[in-house]
């Protein structure tokens, strides 16, 4: 390895610097029972589901662990998360923080 590479990921590492975990090309693959609700890119068009595009990676992440281990219930979400492993959530975090988010003034 080059030194500058090894400089450039030390100091990744050193001030915690975002290295997505998730792969967004495998998360939007992923993505395709989420987008009945969300959207195929998560905005969502019906106000009954939250649009997801565009939010914080780590938020998504702490959500979709807390949906599966049962510290945030919902019938709906507690279901789909239930089978998504660790990497599963990564992915599709990786790909939703990625997406444009919609945002409407009022
Ligand atoms: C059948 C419809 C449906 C499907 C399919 C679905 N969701 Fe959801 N999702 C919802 C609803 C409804 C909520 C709001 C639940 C609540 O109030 O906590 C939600 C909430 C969320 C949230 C939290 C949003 C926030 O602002 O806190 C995330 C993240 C999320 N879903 C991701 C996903 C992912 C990833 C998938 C696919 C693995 C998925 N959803 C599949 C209906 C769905």
């Amino acid at each position: 390895m080059n030194k500058l590479l090894m400089i450039a990921v030390a100091a990744m590492v050193l001030t915690g610097a975002p290295a997505f975990a998730g792969d967004a090309a495998a998360g939007k693959t992923k993505s395709k029972t989420c987008a009945a609700c969300h959207g195929p890119d998560g905005n969502s068009v019906s106000p009954d589901f939250p649009r997801i595009a565009g939010q914080h990676y780590d938020y998504l992440v702490k959500v979709l662990k807390r949906y599966k281990s049962g510290e945030r219930k919902n019938a709906i979400m507690s279901a789909q998360a239930a089978n998504l492993s660790r990497r599963d959530i990564e992915d599709l975090a990786a790909y939703y923080s990625q997406q444009q988010g919609l945002v409407t003034k009022y």
